[in-house]
């Protein structure tokens, strides 16, 4: 495996995934954990990341020297690269100008295994203010551009040091670099796949649980049902799954999460008809973050009924994927809270359970591809991201049942649409919003004064960011019209064009 050693970048996590892409399994751990942890990992290379900090001021990232004496492979990424120079000898300062965006890479020694099936000039993502003046002794320079040393080697302990991101996609051969350092320079090999991955974890969960019981809250997104079903596969009814309609999940949500889990998978599955406790304690709330406090609230209440009626269980399975993991042990300080994300659930304050969480080691693309393999259909494993309020945050101000019935319609019609066009796939994540806002219409001869309905659908790879997606007219034309004609409630529909930032993907 190959360790990768976190020093802030944001794309730590690309890396990797592009490692894992290889078919070799890679792991995120912070820069500070123990080496002997490192070690016991037995990794055939580590690979340091970049990060925000300056190697020469004090209390910045830093790394045990022995580090470099273990024998294993080290690709030293841009402060990873920096940190090495640091502290083996050499010198890095502050740059006259930042390298920031695309930049050509000369390459002084094509002989090099790191540059096995790339030309002699590559483009490249740089984005630094620091740079390498003096060498460490022992390395030699094998790479440059016009301002700054590009790739440096010490052939003899095999690390490879890097100014650029070779894991960006606007480093054009930077996925072969990776290649050649994770195969030719560590001798990895090919073994990760998630073929593999149901096997190993069919078997651990087995062995975990025993004859013991097994609670899980399904929510009908791809991280629960995944959870579930791999956890069914390997316990069959000693799983017993829950599934809570708050009234405020999509058309026939409840309807298709029994029919899919419950008939099809054969699981123990309930529905627990929770729309009247969310709508009640909503009624008369406009606040969007009380709206959020309100529903997360009740989940956690409606979950520790269900723990106490399963409470001769021993497990509670969650659907926690990597990213999860790799941000709850973030090396970055706590980022201001924008909206109070929760998720179904939540973390049981006094844990009476054992955690199940076989998903924490896979990335979502790889949940994905368990789900696919374990026989999950296509429409449920590549559905779009929905939160955990559900509707209650898409309907504006007041949540009303006759609101959320309005909003069901819409929405249906929209993705529905999206999916016919085979647009569905090409955006990260659609929806409609609906707004306290009536205005007058026509219709017939009569007029009408109905609500507002936003049309939403952004494109992301992180959810950080995202910018509006680029629907064709004559498609919003035909959502619109179906929209309005069909739906009663509705007489109008406009279409979301903010990207996130400043605004973010949800309405609140
Ligand atoms: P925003 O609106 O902050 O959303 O740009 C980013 C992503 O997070 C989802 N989201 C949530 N997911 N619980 C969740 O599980 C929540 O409370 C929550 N709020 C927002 C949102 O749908 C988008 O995918």
């Amino acid at each position: 495996s190959i360790v990768i050693l976190d020093f802030g970048s944001q794309y730590n996590q690309l890396i990797a995934r592009r490692v894992r892409e290889m078919g070799v399994y890679a792991e995120v751990v912070p820069y500070f954990e123990d080496l002997e942890k490192i070690k016991a990992r037995e990794p055939k290379g580590i690979i340091l990341s970049g990060g925000p900090a300056s190697v020469y001021l004090d209390g910045s990232p830093t790394l045990d020297k022995e580090i470099y004496d273990l024998g294993i492979p080290i690709l030293g990424i841009c402060y990873g690269m920096q940190l090495t120079q640091h502290l083996l000898g050499g010198e890095v300062a502050k740059a006259d100008k930042q390298e920031f965006g695309k930049a050509e890479v000369m390459i002084d020694d094509a002989n090099s295994p790191f540059f096995f099936g790339v030309p002699n000039n590559t483009q490249v993502w740089m984005s630094h203010g620091d740079h390498v003046t003096k060498v460490a002794p022992g390395f030699k320079q094998i790479a440059h551009t016009d301002s700054s040393i590009a790739t440096l080697v010490n052939e003899e302990k095999k690390i490879y040091n890097v100014q650029f991101h070779p894991e960006v996609t606007h480093s054009v051969d930077g996925h072969q670099m990776i290649r050649n350092f994770v195969f030719d320079v560590c001798e990895c090999e090919e073994n990760w796949s998630m073929g593999n991955y149901i096997e190993t974890a069919i078997k651990h969960i087995k062995e975990t649980v025993g004859d013991k019981k097994v609670i899980l809250a399904l929510s009908g997104g791809v991280d629960s049902s995944v959870a579930a079903v791999l956890i069914h596969r390997a316990i069959g009814d000693q799983l017993n799954c829950f599934f809570v309609d708050t009234g405020l999940m999509r058309k026939n949500e409840a309807e298709k999460v029994m029919a899919t889990y419950g008939e099809h998978f054969k699981m123990n599955i309930e529905c627990i008809d929770a729309e009247a406790r969310f709508l009640t304690k909503l009624a008369g709330v406009t606040d969007p973050e009380k709206k959020r406090k309100i529903i997360g609230h009740e989940f956690i209440e409606i979950f520790d009924e269900q723990k106490k009626r399963f409470k001769d269980a021993d497990f509670l399975a969650q659907g926690t994927i990597y990213p999860d993991v790799i941000e709850s042990q973030s090396v970055k300080g706590p980022s201001a809270t924008i909206k109070s994300h929760h998720n179904v659930g939540g973390l049981p304050e006094e844990m009476e359970f054992e955690l199940l969480e076989p998903l924490r080691e896979l990335f979502k693309d790889e949940v994905r591809k368990v789900g696919r393999e374990l026989g999950i259909p296509d429409h449920m494993v590549d559905r779009h991201p929905f939160p955990g309020p559900g509707l209650g945050i898409r309907i504006l101000g007041e949540v009303t049942k006759e609101k959320a019935d309005i909003l069901r319609e819409a929405d249906d019609i929209f993705i529905e649409e999206l999916r016919n066009e085979e647009l569905y796939d090409q955006v990260s994540q659609a929806f409609v919003v609906l707004l306290p806002v009536k205005s007058v219409g026509v219709m017939g001869d009569e007029r009408t004064y109905e609500y507002t309905a936003v049309l939403r659908s952004a494109n992301t790879t992180d959810f950080m960011t995202a910018t509006w997606s680029h629907l064709p007219y004559e498609f919003l034309g035909r959502v619109s019209n179906r929209i309005i004609n069909e739906v009663t409630g509705i007489n109008r529909l406009a279409y979301d064009i903010s990207s996130k930032p400043p605004a973010t993907i949800e309405w609140e």
